[in-house]
């Protein structure tokens, strides 16, 4: 028996929450750096290649998935993988990763979020309006985090504070539930964010030549540093590894989230049609708004030699140091840096909720528990699990993280996932399934793709991985000495939740068998 579960209001809401779960601080501040950082123009041929060849197939294959095990009540992929091949006893802990990776990533994005939340208010309020220079804004930005005492922050007090809100924002729309919550958050929501970016993008477009004795420091040379390119750029492998990594976790493929989304359709649903327009609302989020407002800025007020260093600064130093810099030159200053970090909170709070939807889901579907109560648990292990990365942010906790969280986990969940979709439960069928109450057909050669093309880029991906990375990152080559033991209580804190998860499973598996029998 399958009992009643959530499901979607509209089919404008799966949109907006797929959009929302998929445009998020990646638009806005990790594509333009990692754009401007490896060759400019020419890092957009394996990005694109990757969106066409990854990007969009896993995207139809996850709401494909999702739609298929939520006809059997899971909404995550544990029920998911298990319903595919239910003869396999052991697929269902592959599937753990499904909800591993979004709960990882949801403890310190939630964290990175609240502080577009601070720096809104900030704007408002004229806390960083006197500052003018990289030094002044990097330690107004330092003290905020806690990592320095200095003349504007006494310590983490203000952050917590907005990582409070922030939190309690994001447990009450999950709370709220699936049309109550997270569809009514992301139909206002998409449509602001969309208003603030275009606002950006147009004050960016008519800034000109603001110095006259610079005349090169200008907004159409801006875009040029951006978009022309640099081919040597594509023979070089991190470049193709770093595309494909930002396609994944822009769009939000890999990480399981679309799945628990898709798993509140109804079986007759559209999916072919719906994630493609998802994905495309996330590229024109990305390759227009994200790449015209923070690169081309900086550009025109820092020039073309101080610009790379500060592309390379990190996405941190972008948003929160030369943005509000830049923005601080400008008339109305304090509405235009209200309208970029709120745009940022806007994009994050509509992926963080997506992030923490599949342990609530997993909880109500495996363990039969009722969402209020499911919340309710999520909401307190996912805060003593925050506070790591809010404590021991400058000890390297957020980067390792994102490393298995955010990077990693999602390329090897990925090949799961299609391995099983294509070759387990086979393509014909596969085909079938997402055609299943199509408003368009796939393209056929998408069939090839799927089989074999995704794969296969998916083995050379983590092959390239495991060449080029394994070693220092066993290693901690990128830690100094004194952040290793962080890094090391981080992994091993990791490895505790994943095989808490995995027990979990195991757990809710034997229960129902029992109950099963009981019913028997
Ligand atoms: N897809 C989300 C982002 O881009 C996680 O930030």
């Amino acid at each position: 028996m399958v009992k009643k579960r959530d499901s979607w209001g509209s089919r404008l809401g799966i949109i907006m929450a797929v959009a929302g779960s998929a445009i998020g601080l990646g638009n806005f501040l990790r594509f333009p750096a990692k754009a401007a950082s490896n060759g400019g123009g020419a890092f957009m041929i394996p990005y694109f290649i990757s969106f066409l060849l990854l990007g969009i197939p896993l995207m139809w294959v996850e709401w494909t998935l999702g739609r298929y095990g939520g006809g059997f009540g899971h909404g995550t992929a544990p029920g998911i993988f298990h319903s595919l091949w239910q003869k396999n006893r052991f697929i269902k802990y592959f599937g753990v990763i499904g909800i591993f990776g979004p709960l990882v990533i949801f403890i310190y994005y939630t964290y990175i979020e609240s502080w577009t939340l601070a720096y809104s208010f900030f704007a408002l309020t004229g806390k960083y309006a006197g500052l003018s220079n990289l030094a002044g804004m990097k330690s107004f930005l330092s003290g905020f985090q806690g990592l320095e005492k200095n003349q504007y922050f006494n310590g983490l007090g203000q952050a917590y504070l907005f990582f409070l809100i922030t939190f309690i924002l994001n447990i009450a729309v999950i709370y709220y539930g699936i049309k109550g919550g997270i569809e009514k958050l992301c139909k206002w929501a998409m449509p602001l964010l969309f208003i603030f970016g275009l606002i950006l993008m147009f004050r960016v477009f008519t800034l000109g030549t603001p110095d006259i004795l610079k005349p090169g420091w200008n907004v159409l040379n801006g875009f040029g540093f951006l978009w022309n390119p640099d081919f040597s750029a594509l023979k070089s492998a991190k470049v193709w590894l770093e595309a494909a990594g930002q396609i994944f976790f822009t769009l939000s493929v890999g990480i399981g989230v679309i799945l628990t989304y898709a798993s509140y359709l109804s079986k007759g649903d559209d999916v072919v049609l719906s994630g493609l327009t998802a994905a495309s609302t996330n590229e024109v989020a990305e390759v227009i708004l994200g790449a015209s407002i923070i690169i081309p800025a900086a550009f025109v007020f820092f020039g073309p030699s101080d610009i790379q260093s500060i592309a390379r600064s990190g996405v941190f130093n972008l948003g929160f140091v030369t943005m509000p810099l830049v923005l601080n030159k400008l008339p109305l200053a304090a509405i235009l840096g209200f309208c970029w970090f709120f745009l940022l909170f806007l994009a994050g709070i509509t992926s963080s909720v997506s992030l923490a939807q599949p342990v609530v889901a997993f909880l109500e579907d495996e363990f039969d528990v009722i969402r209020k109560k499911a919340v309710s648990i999520f909401g307190v292990i996912s805060f003593i699990l925050c506070q790591p990365a809010i404590f021991f942010l400058g000890r390297g906790v957020v980067d390792e993280l994102d490393f298995w969280g955010g990077t990693f986990f999602l390329v090897v969940f990925a090949t799961i996932e299609v391995i099983i979709f294509a070759w387990i439960f086979g393509m014909e069928r596969a085909w079938d399934e997402i055609h299943k109450g199509a408003d368009m057909r796939v393209p056929k050669v998408y069939k090839f793709i799927i089989k074999y093309i995704t794969p296969l880029f998916l083995f050379f991906i983590l092959g390239m991985w495991f060449k080029q990375e394994w070693l220092p990152i066993i290693l901690m080559k990128n830690a100094s000495s004194g952040d290793r033991p962080f890094v090391l209580g981080t992994r091993l804190g990791l490895l505790i939740i994943f095989l808490i998860l995995a027990l979990l499973v195991k757990i809710a598996w034997k229960r129902k068998k029992a109950l099963m029998e009981k019913i028997r």
